[in-house]
């Protein structure tokens, strides 16, 4: 898809990964995006950025948690030709099983339910405008077994499967349903992991692994988006490794 013209919604836009992406669709020439996000101020600071690129930015403070919330605003805001479903939370402390069952409700319907919810609607409505292409910030731990939250890894599990099984929407409604899986990202998500600040499983993660910038993953969300020669379903994983950014492609099939 040409970005050139298209209207986009980012999730999670208030800063980190969802930030860059909606700085870089408006370089590349989109003429609006809506920004969703439940920190406000850090919102319009994202607007501002955007504006500055020359396209149209609306801010919405959206609560993902809150299901019906969710399902009305994309009945009215989701006529859009991009979707990214970026906004994404961990566990933070304590972690599972010491963790109440409101907490483990609250992560899967931010992860995952809700990004089901905006897909639904959002590609019915693409569909009848012509097509698409949505994409879902999966993660790199989704590839791998061995991961301190649990409640995270199996989201965003469940995110790289529902990806995968979005394939079809490409043949039966022109909706492309791609998966952009980020390795380690140094983002506020981070500084959630502990209690006020970084835990210390996500230190050793920090220092056994090199971090990737935001702009490397926003990068390979408009390749995800541009190249239509892709398959439903595909996804790219993106890490760092001795200064260079690495990209490891898939298809629906294959994990
Ligand atoms: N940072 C990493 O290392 C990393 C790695 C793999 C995947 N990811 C994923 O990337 C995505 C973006 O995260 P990030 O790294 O940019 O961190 P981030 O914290 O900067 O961005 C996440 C955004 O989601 C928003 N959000 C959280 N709960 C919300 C809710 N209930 N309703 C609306 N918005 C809400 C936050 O306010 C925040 O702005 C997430 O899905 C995350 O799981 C991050």
């Amino acid at each position: 898809m040409d970005i050139k013209g298209k209207i986009a919604i980012v999730t999670g836009s208030a800063g980190g990964i969802g930030r860059a992406t909606a700085v870089m669709l408006a370089e590349r020439g989109a003429t609006e995006i809506k920004l969703v996000d439940v920190k406000e101020e850090a919102l319009d600071e994202t607007a501002r950025l955007v504006a500055a690129k020359g396209a149209r930015a609306t801010t919405h403070v959206l609560d993902l948690a809150d299901i019906p919330s969710v399902e009305s605003w994309f009945e009215a805001h989701g006529d859009v030709d991009i979707l990214h479903n970026n906004a994404g939370v961990v566990s933070g402390l304590p972690q599972f099983p010491d963790v109440d069952a409101a907490r483990i409700r609250w992560i899967i319907d931010v992860n995952i339910t809700s990004l089901v919810a905006a897909t639904q609607v959002v590609a019915r409505k693409m569909k009848a405008r012509g097509g698409g292409v949505i994409v879902n910030t999966v993660s790199t731990v989704a590839l791998g077994t061995g991961f301190y939250d649990a409640m995270y890894a199996t989201t965003k599990a469940a995110v790289m499967m529902f990806t995968r099984c979005c394939a079809p929407l490409k043949e039966e409604c022109n909706v492309r349903v791609a998966g952009m899986l980020p390795g380690l990202v140094d983002t506020p998500i981070l500084d959630t992991t502990g209690a006020g600040g970084k835990s210390d499983w996500m230190k050793t993660v920090l220092a056994n692994n090199e971090a990737c910038a935001p702009e490397d993953i926003a990068g390979g969300v408009m390749a995800l988006i541009e190249d239509d020669g892709l398959a439903g379903g595909d996804w790219v994983a993106v890490r760092r490794l001795g200064g260079q950014v690495e990209y490891q492609w898939g298809h629906a099939d294959t994990v």
